[in-house]
């Protein structure tokens, strides 16, 4: 029990830490034509630290919004770690600039309470959420699968923070595949600086003041955005001692997205960073070479003459469902890879309604 409360405590604290204003813009300049006519929710998001309450709020009129939303989660445990001293969970709603000075005045937004603690999973919250159009937030990441599982159950968009880890979740992975999720356009440089109270001891390079430096971190989302639409290019070529083949699926391992090679048309293991790049219209996703998603998509497990490297497979954590291959006669098992394999023919293109489409495409598509 005791365990319990210390790791629930532990990820309190570590969902605690807020993004930054400059990587919300940097994001969501993407979206712009998403957003008019629409009621945005923010649904872990204490307006007195959010800079997603600020963005929305100050860029009201300039996006179109119909409403904003905003709800603070009183945390079970705020006497560990709750920024927030108020008695009750609260949420605000917005609808512009009333007195004409473009700023977002106290008398402008409307302020109420929660019966319960404002956790997104609660009826309250459900019936925000039942009204909105899209989600934007970086909501807790140890409750990510969850957040995920609720937002594709009530069938809203979003634009969310998540760790790029999370493709692999076997929650997420399939959303994924289906192309129901996508990745957004990211952090500069993979990583994110995030503020925090709480000391980055991960993280000794690259520190900033009263920030955490999050590797790996990104934007998942199911809004068309330009980026998806853009075709990799490829300069390789194929060449059977560069890429090996796994042994237990007929696939060639890639180790990064920029050697894939242009003129392979089987299936290839590609690190997950390519999700960054991925084109529906260029390729599509196979499988995922780990586990019981690997075991799913029909990756054979250790050949008989190979368990005997169980032992040492097994010490680095890999088991039946992981792809591997034969490196001087060694067992190498590679970091997780997605298999994907490059589109034949002239595939059906991905189609959008006019309102989903990022803004130069749609003004193409409206154009005379
Ligand atoms: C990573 S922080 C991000 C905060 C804010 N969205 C931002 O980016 O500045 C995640 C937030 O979710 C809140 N939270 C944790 N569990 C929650 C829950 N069950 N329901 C709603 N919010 C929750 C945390 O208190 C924390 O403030």
């Amino acid at each position: 029990m005791a365990n319990k409360n210390l790791n629930q405590a532990k990820n309190a604290k570590k969902d605690e830490f807020y993004t930054q204003l400059v990587d919300i813009e940097n994001e969501l300049r993407h979206y712009k034509a998403h957003f008019k006519g629409k009621t945005v929710l923010c649904n872990c998001d204490d307006p007195r630290v959010s800079n997603f309450f600020h963005y929305f709020s100050y860029n009201f009129e300039q996006l179109g919004l119909k409403k904003l939303i905003t709800t603070c989660y009183k945390n079970q445990n705020r006497d560990l770690f709750s920024q927030n001293d108020a008695e009750q969970a609260i949420w605000l709603e917005y609808f512009g600039d009333r007195n004409g000075n473009r700023v977002p005045d106290p008398e402008e937004i409307g302020i109420h309470y929660f019966k319960g603690d404002g956790d997104f999973r609660s009826q309250e919250c459900i019936e925000l959420l039942k009204e909105a159009d899209i989600v934007v937030t970086n909501p807790p990441f140890s409750l990510f699968r969850e957040y995920v599982a609720q937002l594709i159950k009530y069938e809203k968009k979003f634009v969310i923070v998540g760790h790029q880890n999370a493709i692999k979740y076997k929650e997420i992975f399939p959303l994924i595949k289906e192309n129901k999720i996508w990745l957004g356009y990211g952090f500069k440089g993979g990583a994110g600086h995030f503020i925090s109270k709480y000391e980055d001891t991960a993280t000794a390079g690259d520190h900033r003041k009263g920030m955490i430096r999050v590797s790996g971190v990104t934007w998942f989302t199911n809004l068309e955005i330009q980026k998806r639409l853009e075709d990799l290019i490829l300069y390789k070529k194929y060449n059977s001692d560069e890429y090996l083949k796994f042994e237990n699926y007929d696939a060639i391992n890639v180790d990064k997205t920029s050697d894939i090679p242009a003129d392979y048309d089987g299936v290839m293991g590609v690190p997950i960073t390519f999700m960054d790049k991925y084109n529906p219209n260029q390729f599509e996703i196979i499988g995922l070479g780990v586990a019981n998603l690997g075991l799913e998509c029909g990756i054979q497990p250790y050949k008989p003459e190979h368990k005997k490297y169980r032992k040492e497979i097994q010490k680095r954590g890999t088991v039946d469902g992981d792809l591997y291959m034969m490196v001087d006669g060694e067992v190498t098992v590679p970091y997780t890879r997605i298999l994907i394999r490059r589109r034949q023919t002239n595939p059906k293109p991905v189609s959008y309604e006019i309102g989903e489409l990022p803004v130069s495409m749609a003004a193409e598509a409206i154009a005379p």
